[in-house]
């Protein structure tokens, strides 16, 4: 009973469709408990309340919270609001559906999982970039780091941030390996060392593929996701293939996933390589938020990007596709407000990568 997708739903619209369900939590607000989730297809992903009935008791919200299962697939019925520039589904009544999950043996489970790429093709490209670094030694510790670290041309690169979908660490780890690579042959003049750059760009998160498990027919965050994070996983993981370099080299290796945080981690990048990789990280992590917050701001509006701590605004695609804008009868008719100016405070925001 799949009869609609994620990327034709509007503001307004009573929906009854069968979803992903994932990153699930339960919240608190005035007068009881209720549900959060993300809901999912092959189209896209959007934040999901379950509210329940008018009368529904804590208990019940909690019984509810156990019964789902998340990665699997569930019946939505609901509609479809906005909050803060954002859609999103409230469910009320359409919480009794939510007691079985739906058996994906009936299903196109293809139907279901949301991925902008194409992980194969990812996948490739990846290989191709491993193949390209020239010190045997290194190139060995990367192929053997990724092909110890089980699921990690399908595992997110995230919970809820930038590339937080299936193939979203392999693609993320593409991008950065491309922009490093970028910055490294625009710069001639700079003495830096390539196969260091593209090694640990390949490698600097590659510990997120630890904090994720199999769970339904996708991923979730384990414990460690929160409580140890993916950077000492990944020192961890190419710490095992020590042994197939000198210690200067390794301990370069080790410096860049240490410090490719930036300013949000412990250790600030202290080489040209680290630097390089840290500025490749935080343009692919910055952009891919950028990007999906636009496409849910309306054409000539603004809207805030949270992760970025900026408001952003979408500039009308007439511009993009070349065409002239000469008078005023295309200028859209509402501007919503800019949200205040937030305080700069890098200390309380939370890092993207
Ligand atoms: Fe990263
Ligand atoms: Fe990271």
């Amino acid at each position: 009973m799949k009869n609609i997708y994620i990327e034709e739903i509007t503001v307004g619209q009573k929906i009854d469709s069968l979803f992903l369900i994932e990153n699930l939590s339960i919240k608190t607000r005035t007068g009881g408990l209720f549900i959060t989730c993300t809901i999912s297809d092959r189209t896209g992903t959007r934040e999901c309340k379950i509210w329940g009935n008018r009368g529904s008791s804590e208990e019940e919200i909690e019984r509810y919270y156990g019964l789902i299962a998340e990665g699997n697939i569930y019946r939505i019925a609901g509609e479809v609001r906005e909050y803060k520039g954002s859609m999103e589904i409230h469910v009320n009544s359409g919480i009794e559906f939510l007691r079985y999950r739906e058996n994906e043996n009936n299903l196109n489970i293809t139907d279901y999982i949301y991925s902008p790429v194409h992980p194969d093709e990812i996948k490739k490209q990846l290989e191709k970039h491993i193949s390209g670094i020239k010190d045997s030694g290194i190139k060995k510790i990367v192929r053997e780091a990724i092909k110890t670290s089980d699921g990690f041309y399908e595992k997110p690169a995230a919970k809820k941030n930038h590339h937080a979908y299936y193939g979203g660490l392999a693609h993320h780890t593409l991008e950065v390996v491309e922009i490093a690579a970028g910055i490294t042959d625009s710069l001639p003049g700079i003495d830096i060392d390539r196969d260091i750059v593209i090694a640990g760009a390949l490698i600097h998160d590659i510990g997120k593929a630890d904090t994720f498990e199999k769970s339904g027919i996708s991923f979730k965050p384990c414990p460690t996701y929160s409580l140890i994070g993916h950077i000492s996983p990944a020192i961890e993981r190419i710490s095992k293939f020590r042994r197939y370099t000198d210690e200067d080299t390794f301990n370069h290796l080790l410096h860049i996933i240490q410090s490719h945080h930036g300013t949000y981690g412990d250790v600030m990048p202290q080489s040209t390589e680290a630097w390089a990789v840290h500025h490749a990280d935080n343009i692919s992590a910055m952009l891919n938020e950028v990007d999906s917050t636009l496409k849910d701001i309306k054409e000539g509006e603004f809207g805030w990007c949270k992760p970025v701590n900026s408001n952003l605004y979408r500039f009308p695609e007439k511009r993009a596709a070349g065409r002239e804008n000469k008078n005023d009868q295309n200028r859209p008719e509402t501007i919503r407000e800019p949200e205040p100016e937030k305080q700069e405070n890098t200390a309380g925001q939370r890092s993207l990568f």
